[in-house]
């Protein structure tokens, strides 16, 4: 089996949100998909230790936000890197309510979907859960995000709890016994592993996010220019909040 085939699947990305008894959970999800039209279903393929799937299942409901081409960043990092357990994600986000009371992000999102949940399948790993569209709107004319433009784009990992994780090893192992002609089409399409640095530059291994030192961190007060090794030791990673250590020279 050839797992870099996996990789031609297309996908859209969306955040997923729900609440139960006023604890809130929503996670980032490229697992998502239209089964039916009448009456319109949508599936999800939950990770059973994503805060988020006891929360949906407990109260049988869930939005779908469809995120926007150019989404902030800082969602995708807190809501696809981080557990809702550990962080309020919805302090800095605008949310609405529809029908079934889950709540609805509306930053960075084109279109929504708000669902109840009619089926659940045990697949192991994963939850697929089945929900009956009740309400939806359409928010913006923007372009939705791909998954291959955020692959491309942002030059991000998904983390292990996404269904379509494969690890960057076995893509690796892969790629070094294809045959060479493959070889030469696949680096030619393949940008998710494709950094252009200067040999200077470092990569968070948990999120993928490189640092640029022509950018700096200003957000730390180091200004464009920064060398990687200059930064505060505190400092952490913008996207998945990882410490300093998790950054390696590439
Ligand atoms: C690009 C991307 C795609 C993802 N797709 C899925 C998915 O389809 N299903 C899933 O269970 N987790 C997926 N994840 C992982 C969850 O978003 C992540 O585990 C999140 O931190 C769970 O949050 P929670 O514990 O608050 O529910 C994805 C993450 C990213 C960054």
């Amino acid at each position: 089996m050839k797992r870099k085939a996996f990789h031609k699947l297309s996908y859209g990305l969306y955040l997923i949100a729900s609440e139960f008894q006023g604890k809130k959970a929503g996670y980032i999800a490229n697992t998502t998909f239209q089964i039916t039209s009448e009456p319109p279903q949508l599936a999800i393929s939950c990770h059973k230790d994503n805060q988020s799937a006891r929360v949906i299942l407990d109260s049988g409901i869930f939005s779908v936000s469809v995120l926007k081409k150019e989404v902030n960043m800082k969602i995708i990092g807190d809501f696809g890197f981080m557990s809702s357990g550990d962080i309020d994600k919805f302090g800095g986000v605008s949310t609405i309510t529809a029908q079934t009371g889950a709540p609805i992000v509306l930053d960075s999102s084109v279109a929504w979907f708000d669902c109840k949940v009619v089926n659940s399948i045990d697949l192991g790993s994963h939850y697929l859960i089945i929900g009956e569209v009740v309400d939806s709107d359409e928010i913006s004319d923007e372009d939705p995000l791909t998954y291959q433009y955020y692959r491309e784009k942002y030059k991000m990992f998904s983390p292990k709890n996404s269904p379509t994780y494969i690890e960057k090893a076995v893509l690796d192992a892969e790629a070094a016994a294809s045959p060479k002609v493959l070889q030469e089409q696949e680096h030619e399409h393949d940008h998710e592993h494709e950094y252009v640095f200067d040999g200077k530059n470092y990569v968070c291994v948990i999120c993928g996010f490189p640092y640029n030192p022509e950018e700096g961190d200003p957000s730390v007060g180091s200004p464009p220019g920064t060398p990687f090794e200059d930064l505060p030791e505190d400092s952490r990673c913008p996207i998945c909040n990882a410490a300093k250590e998790y950054f390696k020279e590439v």
